[in-house]
């Protein structure tokens, strides 16, 4: 049994926030931004919610895959920021659509997030357990990144994306290998409180409200710069595939010149490596599935098309996949 996916979709909000917008809220510079991220606007949740724009995306990956809602057997949301502790977003996405079939719950890995659900989403179809998933990466950043720090707001955007996979007797499609995996123990370089315990039974009697996201940036950069690379050639090993046969590199988009050093360690020229980060920045969970449809509904995907998508990101999780385009 092997798994294919029959539609993508995405969205993104309507607003637009350049970086010289940027330079009205913070002390920074186009130039600055563009240099050291590559990143030259995001689009800014103005009101949307992750899970009305995970629905948005998740109705479109449905339209092409030519499924109605009610034939929807999982769902899987990817998110580190649903505007909901309870219920989850998967479960807000299930009823916003009518995908009253389907069993839903939601992932965090942060920018992983949508790698590690696509294969979850993979070992449920090919056990048999289901024979279709919706894999939805959605985030609103926004209102968790900190609109002072410019070492960190600079980067962010929100959007969603999302991938309909199906089971399929057909031979070599879908997911031939991967590779995750997560270090805890260095995962406060990269990380967002949420409320602190307190209760009647605390000496601490006062609420702080939630945090904001906190980075170490140069941390953060060097553990991608090595840890992404070997999880492509682990992933790659394992399919019995060298870096030359592969199409496309679906990355996580956080930074170009982390792709660029990704590029230069695998010896692949860069017009292998689609980006969409200038104009949307950094979605953590959403990044791979917003690519992944824009490049799909670009016609730039065919039948047998080798790609490798890969996603790094707080936890710190990271891992590759090599996919078979159907
Ligand atoms: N505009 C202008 N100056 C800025 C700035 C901004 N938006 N943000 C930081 N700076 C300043 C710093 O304050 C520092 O100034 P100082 O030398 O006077 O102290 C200087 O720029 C250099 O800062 P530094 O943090 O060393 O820059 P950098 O070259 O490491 O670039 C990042 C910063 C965040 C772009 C880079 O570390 C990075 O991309 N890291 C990976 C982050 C990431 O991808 N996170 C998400 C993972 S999923």
């Amino acid at each position: 049994m092997n798994t294919k996916i029959t539609g993508t979709g995405s969205f993104l909000p309507e607003k637009i926030v350049t970086n010289f917008d940027m330079e009205k809220l913070v002390d920074t510079q186009d130039a600055w931004i563009r240099e050291r991220t590559g990143i030259a606007s995001r689009h800014i949740s103005t009101g949307e919610t992750v899970s009305s724009i995970a629905a948005k995306a998740a109705k479109e990956a449905l339209l092409m895959a030519g499924k109605q809602p009610g034939e929807v057997e999982m769902i899987i949301v990817a998110t580190c920021s649903p505007e909901m502790l309870l219920p989850c977003c998967a479960c807000q996405v299930q009823s916003i659509l009518g995908c009253s079939n389907a069993v839903a719950f939601d992932l965090n890995a942060a920018c992983s997030g949508f790698l590690f659900a696509l294969n979850a989403a993979t070992a449920y179809i090919k056990t048999g357990l289901y024979k279709n998933a919706l894999v939805i990466g959605a985030e609103v950043l926004s209102k968790i990144v900190d609109w002072t720090d410019r070492s960190t707001c600079v980067l962010f955007g929100d959007g969603a994306g999302a991938a309909f996979l199906e089971a399929t007797e057909e031979e070599n499609i879908g997911m031939l290998s991967l590779s995750q995996g997560s270090d805890g123990a260095r995962g406060m370089v990269l990380a967002c409180e949420d409320r602190d315990v307190v209760n009647p039974f605390t000496e601490k009697k006062e609420q702080i409200l939630p945090g904001y996201v906190t980075m170490n940036g140069q941390e953060v950069y060097k553990f991608a710069v090595r840890q992404v690379p070997a999880s492509i050639l682990d992933a790659l090993n394992k399919a019995n595939l060298t870096v030359e046969e592969i199409d496309h590199f679906v990355l996580h988009q956080a930074n170009i010149r982390i792709i660029e050093a990704v590029a230069k360690r695998l010896k692949v020229p860069m017009d292998k490596f689609p980006t969409n980060l200038e104009r949307v920045g950094n979605m953590s969970s959403a990044t791979i599935p917003v690519l992944l449809d824009e490049i799909n509904r670009a016609g730039k995907l065919k039948k047998g098309d080798k790609l490798v998508m890969s996603g790094f990101g707080a936890g710190l999780t990271y891992g590759a996949g090599v996919y078979i385009w159907g």
